[in-house]
């Protein structure tokens, strides 16, 4: 079980748990597709640059397309004799057109094949991703509209803090993901580069034409340096630790989901299709969805840990300690893309209770601050008007009144004269979200001009033409 890397210098084969120590078949299969175009790419330059024969050429380009074709139709099974998806496409090349075959790796290595091999696909999956972030925010668009009108607390420190329209905590999600696709669009600007025909690490002695097979392949340009070319692992590791920010974002979001939809808070409940249930507790409705949401930002972000831990210390150009790219970045790809569609799926069928919400909106003094300005405001210094409010907040506490409004009219006479009582009923919940009218507040246009822009934006990006069709 030698595979075919392997030159006239060995005289023993592999031992056996040396051959599947070092095999990367079973994850580097999905390449399959990226590889035969990077072969083709590659074929089709050698022939222009007369660096094989013609007749050759073409034998390989027409065994390469046959096995294209097997693989469209499933009809490829992986052969474990050879070690990694490179050799995989040789050897079945080798079997359908015989000892030509060996000419396709002319002025190439698998070091920068392997390299175009993943750019080609971060490429492809970039904009699947891209495009499932802009229908999680189109899910998180839709949501703001329908929540322009509900108010709920707002928090800090977990602490009823202010009251916000539920609005302008979606949008504040879609703010996220809004930065979270132009780092995406930033990095994939980045990552256009063509490694092929670096070769091994320093270029080839043939006229090779790198410049070709960048164009056929679609890149805006090839790398500056061969040694980069096939060392760079860059573009995976901002691709890791984009998702791990993004991860974050969804983790959040998640958190909030579970905690709002205990019935102590009852502010929001997840569709049975996003729920299950408990093997012993019958009445049990369990937001699973959102707390795997929220756990699988960890495997994510030890993805990135675990790459840049392998990528710290080595020498230039490739070590084969750089195979381990592979499972962290194709895990990181299939957890995104799954997340995405399971966190756009849970909000749209997502229902809203305003109800709660807007009752939680001013209990615990929430409209203290408010209180607080409005003394300020009446000539004395903001720290002196928070420190009497926060007196009569314990006042209250110590009563046992849950807010402001709780009080008596004439108790509240007792204790802060200097307050009227009227104000209170001046202090609404849905006066206070519209007196923050700053354009990133709170007040009802600020956050239906917020809404607008984001609308814009989505209806902008999803109609770009890097759009995949
Ligand atoms: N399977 C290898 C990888 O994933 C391909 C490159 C192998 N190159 C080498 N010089 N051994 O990185």
């Amino acid at each position: 079980m030698t595979g075919i890397a392997r030159s006239g210098r060995f005289q023993s084969g592999l031992s056996p748990n040396a051959t599947q120590f070092l095999s990367s078949l079973a994850f580097d299969w999905r390449l399959m597709g990226d590889d035969i175009e990077g072969s083709l790419a590659h074929v089709h330059m050698l022939k222009a640059s007369r660096i094989i024969p013609p007749d050759v050429a073409q034998r390989i380009e027409a065994g390469l397309l046959s096995i294209k074709e097997d693989w469209h139709q499933g009809r490829l099974e992986p052969n474990p004799e050879w070690e990694d998806v490179h050799m995989n496409v040789e050897g079945r090349l080798k079997e359908r057109i015989g000892e030509d075959a060996g000419y396709l790796h002319t002025a190439r290595s698998r070091n920068d094949q392997v390299a175009v091999d993943m750019h080609l696909y971060m490429r492809r999956e970039g904009h699947f991703i891209k495009e499932g972030l802009l229908q999680l925010a189109a899910a998180l668009s839709l949501l703001a509209k329908d929540t322009l009108d509900v108010i709920m607390p707002g928090y800090t420190h977990l602490q009823p803090a202010q009251p916000i329209r539920m609005a302008h905590y979606w949008l504040s999600y879609g703010a996220m993901i809004q930065r979270d696709v132009s780092r995406l669009d930033d990095w994939a600007a980045r990552a256009d580069r063509s490694p092929l025909g670096a070769g091994a690490l320093a270029g080839t002695p043939y006229p090779s034409q790198p410049d070709m097979t960048r164009s056929e392949l679609g890149f805006s340009a090839i790398y500056a340096n061969s040694l980069d070319a096939v060392s760079d692992r860059d573009y995976l590791l901002e691709f890791l630790s984009w998702a791990s920010i993004f991860m974050v974002h969804v983790s959040r979001l998640a958190e909030e989901l579970v905690l709002w939809s205990t019935p102590a808070f009852g502010f929001v409940t997840l569709h049975d299709q996003y729920s299950t249930g408990s093997s012993i507790m019958p009445q049990k409705k369990n937001p699973d969805t959102a707390e795997l949401l929220r756990g699988k930002s960890g495997r994510v972000v030890g993805h990135l840990s675990g790459l840049m831990m392998v990528m710290k210390g080595l020498p230039l150009a490739y070590n084969t300690d750089m195979q381990e790219d592979k499972e962290a970045v194709f895990d990181t790809v299939d957890t995104v893309k799954a997340v995405l569609g399971v966190l756009t799926g849970l909000l749209k069928t997502l229902t809203i209770h305003p109800g709660p919400m807007h009752q939680a909106a001013l209990k615990e003094f929430s409209n203290a601050t408010d209180l607080a300005d409005r003394l300020s405001s009446s000539g004395i210094p903001f720290r002196q008007a928070h420190h009497r409010v926060g007196e009569l907040v314990q006042q209250c506490v110590a009563q046992g009144y849950a807010s402001f409004h709780d009080v008596p009219e004439d108790q509240w006479g007792q204790w802060v004269p200097e307050i009227p009582y009227a104000w209170l009923t001046e202090l609404t919940a849905e006066a206070l979200v519209d007196a923050r009218t700053q354009t990133f507040g709170t007040s009802r246009d600020s956050v239906s001009h917020q809404w607008t822009q984001f609308q814009d934006w989505i209806l902008h990006e999803s109609t770009s033409p890097d759009m995949p069709g």
